[in-house]
Formats: structure tokens, C-alpha cells, sequence
């Protein structure tokens, strides 16, 4: 069975290898689900795993197959498994449980391990292959009414939790009512988020370096956000127009960016940063300033990393109900498919290169 892998620690070694098919017998307990992969989505985690910034094989590996944005459908399920059956469309979650109390409760998602176990990104082998087994802990249903989102159910979920936690977060002030949100970045988490927050009925500024007429400025409009870009304006010039955001959803991979937004932010407010920046960049920030006003405004920093079962679950339903509220929008960010896992070298060059991909994905399979 053919992969797409890199051997994690040598740069730019994205290449096709070989594995043996799995069966639902691998899975204990008979709550083993296979799923022929019919799509996989990759991003700068991919890239960067191909950069040799992080990522490791699974033990007894020298490689590691990447991709943890998948689609698929069920081919066969063990005699236990309750959830799904053969021919349901499903995508799968990412991190697999550690040991803490946190994977033992099911929130891999929050483990309190530094050590991570990670489908195609660390320790565990990824979706981009053309079969693989899980317990269906980890399977997730898809509507065939959102068959054409397919990839997004991932990066949905990630977005799903960044807003799940501000508002879980900021019960610490018994009473909050956020009107105005931003979302920094523009790319898939920064447009799925501007859905979420927008499903929830705020006022959405979707912030990126683009200037108009775009893509992404064409997708966060038909969200009924408004786009702005910071080409034109710097952050404190948007705040001081449009006035100070009560959540900021940071995820433009920037870590300048992550910093400049701590000095915009409302009273009472709360900033969720989502993105993973895997390089050694140091900025400077106004340090005297931003501790006086994070004080001063009782302000909260969340960091969100990945997504649980349950993540899942409300970001599909968010992507049938955003389906149905924006009708025919969303799948604008499924920019640019690749064919087959035979065309990986395409696949790293259009996510290195094409700035104009929002979404590069592969097609494994018909389906
Ligand atoms: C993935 C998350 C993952 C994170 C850190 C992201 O690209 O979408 O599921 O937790 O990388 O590895
Ligand atoms: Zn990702």
C-alpha cells in the first residue's frame, strides 16, 4: 500500500513508501474500523514536518507518513464497533491518549504530558495512504450532505475549540457578552473560526496582509464579516477606527502578529492563539505597556492546540449549519486538489509555493 512519508530530522524528504494494508483485527477488542482514504488536506504543520522542524516516526519506524486531515469511508468494522458501519463517510481525529488524566478522560486534546501522540504529525502514522484502522474512539461521522467539505472537518475542529474555549475561559467573568470579534489571518483556521464566531451572531473583523479584491476577502464577506487588510493599516490604526475587539482569534502563524494583537485588545477580553510557529524568530514587544494594560483590563491569553471527538462533532455541525446560512461559501477555501498520492512532490510544491492555494489537498480515491 502506497504512503506519502518523510524521514523526520532530514529536510525535504518527502517521498512514497511502502505499507503493509491494515486490518480491522489490529484494533483489541473488535472496535476496529477500516476506512478506505478517498482525501486527505495538508498545511504549514505538513510543510514544516517536511522542513524537519518537528515531527518523529512511530516507534520502529524511520519514517513517518503525514497527513492528518482526512476523508473517508468506511470499507469494514469490527463485531464491536457500535457508531458506523461500511459505506458511512468519517474522518478521524488527530492525537491519540498519553497517560495523564486528561487523555484518561478522553482530552488528549489537553494532555498535561509534554509528549504528544499525533497522527501523521508525531509518533503515530498519518492518513496520507490509502487505507488505515482505528478504534472508532476516534472515528467521526460526516453527513453525505457535507461530502464536498470533506478535509475541512479537521482544521473545523480546531477552530471549533479555539471559540469553545474563550467562551469557556471568560466564565471567570460570571457575565460576558462579546460583540466584537477579530480574527487574525486569513488562512483555513482563520476563515473556519470567522464562521464559528459569526454562526454565534458577532461582529466579525477578519484581518490579513492581502489587500482587496482576494480570495480570502471574497470567502470572509460571504461570511457577513468584514475583511481588512493590514497592508493598508497597522493594528492599533484598525482598533482606533473601528474600535478595541472583546476576542481576538489569532491565526496567522506570525508570532509578531500574536504579540501586536496583546495591544489591542478590550477590557475584560480574551485572546485565543491558535497558531503553531515552528521557527526560532524573537520579537520585541512593549512590554511596560502591555503588562499596565493587561492588568489594568483584567485581559486572559488561551493557547488552543488540536481537537476532541467533541470538537468535531460541533464543527461539522457548524459547517451544515454555516451550509445553510452561506450557502455554497465555504467549500470556496477547497482551492487546489492534488491527484493521487503518486504526485506528493506536486502536493509539497504547491503547499511551499502557491500562495494562492487556501487548501492544498490530495484526491487518494474516488468516492
Ligand atoms: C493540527 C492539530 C495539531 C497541531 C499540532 C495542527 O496542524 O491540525 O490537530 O494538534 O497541528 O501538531
Ligand atoms: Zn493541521
Amino acid at each position: 500500500m502506497k504512503a506519502i512519508a518523510v524521514r523526520p530530522g532530514t529536510p525535504d524528504s518527502v517521498h512514497l513508501a511502502d505499507l503493509a494494508k491494515p486490518s480491522v483485527a489490529d484494533v483489541p477488542n473488535g472496535t476496529g474500523v477500516l476506512v478506505r482514504v478517498l482525501k486527505v488536506g495538508v498545511d504549514a504543520t505538513d510543510r514544516e514536518i517536511n522542513d524537519a522542524l518537528y515531527g518523529n516516526a512511530p516507534p520502529g519506524y524511520d519514517f513517518l507518513v503525514i497527513g492528518h486531515e482526512c476523508f473517508g469511508i468506511v470499507e469494514e468494522v469490527g463485531p464491536n464497533v457500535k457508531k458506523v458501519k461500511a459505506g458511512d463517510y468519517v474522518t478521524c481525529t488527530v492525537r491519540r491518549p498519553g497517560s495523564s488524566i486528561y487523555d484518561q478522560i478522553g482530552r488528549s486534546d489537553i494532555t498535561s504530558e509534554e509528549q504528544y501522540y499525533e497522527r501523521g504529525i508525531n509518533l503515530r502514522h498519518g492518513y496520507l495512504t490509502e487505507y488505515f484502522v482505528d478504534d472508532e474512539e476516534f472515528v467521526v461521522r460526516m453527513p453525505v450532505g457535507l461530502k464536498h467539505l470533506h478535509v475541512l472537518a479537521e482544521p473545523m475542529s480546531c477552530a471549533a475549540k479555539a471559540v469553545e474555549q474563550a467562551f469557556l475561559a471568560q466564565r471567570r467573568l460570571q457575565v460576558w457578552q462579546p460583540k466584537r470579534a477579530w480574527v487574525t489571518g486569513a488562512g483555513q483556521i482563520g476563515l473556519l473560526s470567522t464562521l464559528v464566531l459569526r454562526l454565534r451572531g458577532l461582529e466579525v473583523f477578519t484581518l490579513a496582509r492581502g489587500r482587496k479584491p482576494n480570495l480570502k476577502a471574497e470567502i470572509a464577506e460571504g461570511l457577513g464579516a468584514t475583511y481588512i487588510s493590514t497592508g493598508d493599516q497597522t493594528l492599533p490604526e484598525i482598533a482606533a477606527k473601528y474600535g478595541k475587539p472583546d476576542l481576538i482569534i489569532e491565526a496567522t502563524g506570525n508570532s509578531a502578529i500574536a504579540f501586536e494583537a496583546m495591544q489591542v485588545l478590550g477590557h475584560n477580553g480574551c485572546i485565543v492563539w491558535t497558531s503553531i510557529t515552528g521557527g526560532q524568530r524573537k520579537v520585541e514587544v512593549p512590554g511596560d505597556h502591555i503588562n499596565l494594560n493587561w492588568v489594568l483590563g483584567n485581559k486572559l491569553l488561551v493557547g488552543s492546540v488540536n481537537a476532541n471527538f467533541r470538537h468535531f462533532e460541533s464543527g461539522i455541525a457548524d459547517l451544515a449549519l454555516g451550509e445553510v446560512t452561506y450557502p455554497g461559501v465555504i467549500q470556496k477555501i477547497l482551492t487546489t486538489p492534488v491527484k493521487g498520492l503518486d504526485n506528493y512532490k506536486e502536493m509539497m510544491r504547491l503547499l511551499v509555493e502557491d500562495r494562492d492555494a487556501l487548501k492544498v489537498y490530495v484526491e487518494v480515491a474516488e468516492g
